[in-house]
């Protein structure tokens, strides 16, 4: 850095400001009130991570079986998100008898069983589960309180100079508590504090999070919103004029991206485990800023904060030497390290009773100049403990402003994450579906069939890339997924199949986006019809290009990737060749010949990736008329009058009859059985074509 290279400053805390509307809150009911805040509060990112806190009331409610007037505790329940959560979002209980528990209570030991008294104490068979924080709500004597993990509140909380400036912004208005884990216990002393302490409106809990409170749910809302800003402003003013974490040793790198899209599969070839990882990458600033700092590996190795940091990003992140990334030997080592690591840290921290160790592979990977790559089982999972990582850097910037940066302790650490609860909730949990965890591009994925087989793929719980020529289609196919399977598990490539850097960039963003590739289908495809005479070398080059060389092409760029999964069950190829790629067809010699041409490439694929386990399989349709938008063109009036038949209805029953089943065949038969050659229930299948035309003598395989 030259002397007249600027410093560049701190990123700054996001202020947040009220954005409550007495307009819609004139009309809403108390429990929607309550919604209303919640939902204010949890949807905007300034204010708190995804999911993040908890909010109450205490409402006045008639019970059922009485009719009596009673007091209703509304509670955020277990999961969920505040900031999209609805009204069925809350539990409901009665708080004399959320109170009344305190019988049963006799110390922090009693923690566990605590909880299993909350359902006893459920309003109006209301069946969602309260969560754990539910004491600190109802015991504190008040209408309407809040508790949220905004980074600005946490740095604060995770600092050793975080009651000092808690005493300075506020003076005495917010108390302060120490860590301890949440529970009955922390209610208590919650409680407890604000009898000693009446003149509080508002707790800090230490490594955590804050808690405050106020008579109505507006006042309440605007009460948090003002504390989370006074810590942002408070912070900004001491990050002012300063680089955050003593500066930057590293610059980004502009190749990032591409480093990324290179690194990602290597690294998830290394993560075995039960199950594949998706990826997610971010290099957003302040992961870059965060990453190339001079105190990057001092604070990263201390690890999160604040719970629900820690939750969803492990003990620590794994970081890596960005002068390393293309020794594999380096990143299977470091891979193993941290598994080594982790695995030290629950011998040492296990009690009598823990569960069994989870998955030991990281889930945070830092690399300086490049950014953070988040791996989860899926793709959602993995984008929000990135984002969570991030939250845990703003921590860390804001604490380290103010004093030193306090990572929660290790023993700490391990009790919430293999508390016996947790660990019971994650036992209820449904059995994943089966194609989750796995990654796949579909090649003409705008098309008819290929747009079913994603779909197939989807449902199922595989994250794909759909790569089409045609841009407008392929991005309304995605839009149509996103809002079907959710936005996180599918992504749209624009690629032609003859061009050599579009199918290369296509595989990137595979890798990039999701981390890598387990399944191809190569599906894009045009059909086309004349006599030999006809067929002209445009023609003839056109058919070739697109399903002999474009199928080449996929399989090509999509090796090294499927290569990188053999050590966690291999990775497949389906190639959608063509019945008349077995049975020869009049007056279309290209389209047939060229299908054969890329069935037999197929074959050759199969020898060749066995070693690697890469199995490659064919699928043969006939007749898709359906969906397909083959058949929306000339092709249709080619065929028709080849058949001498009109193209409209007729030709539809002219294919039915000419099967053996007399049946349609449509663009979801096709994807059923491109799913099994995909899945691993063909898991000992490759070299093989399944034909799915209902039935056609001439095109039986032998
Ligand atoms: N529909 C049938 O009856 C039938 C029968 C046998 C084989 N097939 C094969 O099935 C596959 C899919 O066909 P479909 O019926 O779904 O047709 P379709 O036209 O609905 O879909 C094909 C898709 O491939 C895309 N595409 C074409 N050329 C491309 C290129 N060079 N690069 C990238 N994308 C390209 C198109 O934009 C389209 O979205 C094709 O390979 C076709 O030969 C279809
Ligand atoms: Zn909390």
């Amino acid at each position: 850095m030259n002397a007249h290279t600027p410093i560049a400053a701190a990123l700054p805390f996001a202020v947040p400001s009220s954005r409550w509307d007495d307009v819609i809150a004139a009309s809403l009911s108390p429990a929607e009130l309550l919604l209303y805040r919640s939902n204010l509060l949890g949807s905007d990112l300034t204010v708190t991570n995804f999911g993040g806190g908890n909010t109450s009331a205490k409402l006045e409610e008639l019970d059922p079986l009485t009719g009596a007037k009673v007091e209703v505790l509304w509670v955020k329940g277990s999961g969920g998100d505040i900031g999209s959560m609805k009204l069925d979002g809350f539990a409901t209980l009665y708080q004399a008898k959320l109170l009344g528990l305190e019988a049963h209570y006799s110390g922090p030991d009693d923690d566990d069983k605590m909880v299993g008294f909350l359902p006893h104490c459920t309003f109006n068979l209301n069946g969602r589960a309260a969560s754990i924080d539910t004491p600190l709500h109802s015991l504190l004597p008040f209408a309407h309180v809040d508790h949220v993990h905004p980074d600005a509140i946490i740095a604060l909380a995770a600092s050793s100079g975080g009651q000092a400036a808690t005493q300075e912004i506020w003076g005495g208005r917010i108390g302060w508590l120490p860590w301890k884990r949440p529970g009955y216990t922390l209610g208590v002393m919650l409680r407890d504090y604000v009898k000693a302490n009446p003149q509080v409106e508002g707790v800090m809990l230490a490594g955590h999070g804050i808690i405050c409170w106020a008579d109505s749910a507006k006042a309440c809302y605007e009460h948090t919103v003002k504390l989370i800003a006074d810590a942002a402003n408070y912070l900004n003013r001491k990050l002012a004029g300063k680089p955050a974490f003593a500066g930057q040793a590293i610059a980004a790198n502009p190749d990032r991206t591409v480093i990324a899209a290179d690194l990602m599969p290597r690294l998830r070839g290394f993560m075995t485990g039960a199950r594949q990882k998706l990826g997610h990458f971010s290099d957003d600033a302040e992961a870059l800023e965060f990453v190339g700092s001079v105190d990057f590996e001092r604070l990263a190795a201390l690890g999160t904060s604040c719970p629900d940091h820690f939750l969803r990003t492990k003990i620590a992140p794994l970081t890596l030497d960005p002068t390393r990334l293309q020794d594999d030997a380096y990143l299977e080592e470091k891979i193993a390290d941290y598994r080594k690591l982790y695995a030290a840290y629950y011998g040492r921290c296990k009690r009598a009773n823990s569960p069994a160790m989870r998955d030991s592979n990281p889930v945070v990977v830092l690399v300086p100049g490049v950014g953070r790559i988040t791996f989860a089982t899926d793709k959602t999972t993995a984008r929000l403990a990135g984002e969570f990582y991030g939250n845990a850097i703003n921590v860390m910037r804001g604490a380290e402003a103010i004093g030193e940066y306090i990572a929660l302790d290790e023993q700490e650490a391990f009790d919430i994450e293999y508390w016996l609860l947790e660990e019971a909730k994650l036992q209820r949990m449904p059995a994943p579906k089966p194609l989750v965890g796995k990654i796949a591009l579909v090649t003409g994925g705008a098309g008819g069939i290929g747009a079913a087989t994603a779909a197939r793929l989807l449902r199922d719980g595989a994250c794909v890339v759909l790569a089409d020529r045609d841009a407008a289609a392929v991005e309304e196919v995605r839009s149509g997924f996103a809002r079907q399977f959710g936005k996180d598990v599918v992504r749209a490539a624009v690629c032609d199949v003859t061009d050599e850097a579009q199918v290369q960039a296509a595989f990137d963003l595979a890798a990039r986006e999701f981390g890598g590739l387990d399944i191809l289908v190569a599906n894009a495809g045009i059909a086309s019809s004349a006599p030999l005479e006809e067929t002209t070398i445009e023609l003839w080059n056109r058919n070739y290009d697109v399903l002999a060389q474009g199928y080449f092409l996929t399989s090509r760029a999509a090796w090294p990737l499927l290569k990188r999964m053999k050590a966690q069950g291999g990775a497949s190829v389906v190639f959608i060749g063509s019945k008349n790629g077995v049975a020869a067809a009049t007056n279309a010699s290209a389209y047939a010949s060229a299908k054969a041409a890329a069935n037999h490439l197929a074959r050759c694929l199969a020898l060749e990736g066995a070693p690697h386990g890469i199995r490659v399989n064919v699928v043969n349709p006939d007749a898709v008329i359906k969906g397909s938008r083959i058949w929306d063109g000339d092709w249709r009036k080619e065929r028709a009058g080849a058949h001498g038949i009109d193209s409209g209805k007729e030709l539809e029953e002219h294919y039915r009859q000419r099967s053996m089943l007399k049946r349609d065949v449509l663009p979801e038969d096709i994807a059923e059985a491109v799913y099994f050659l995909a899945s691993d229930m063909s898991a000992k299948s490759t070299g093989n074509m399944i034909n799915v035309d209902a039935g056609n003598a001439q095109a039986f395989t032998r």
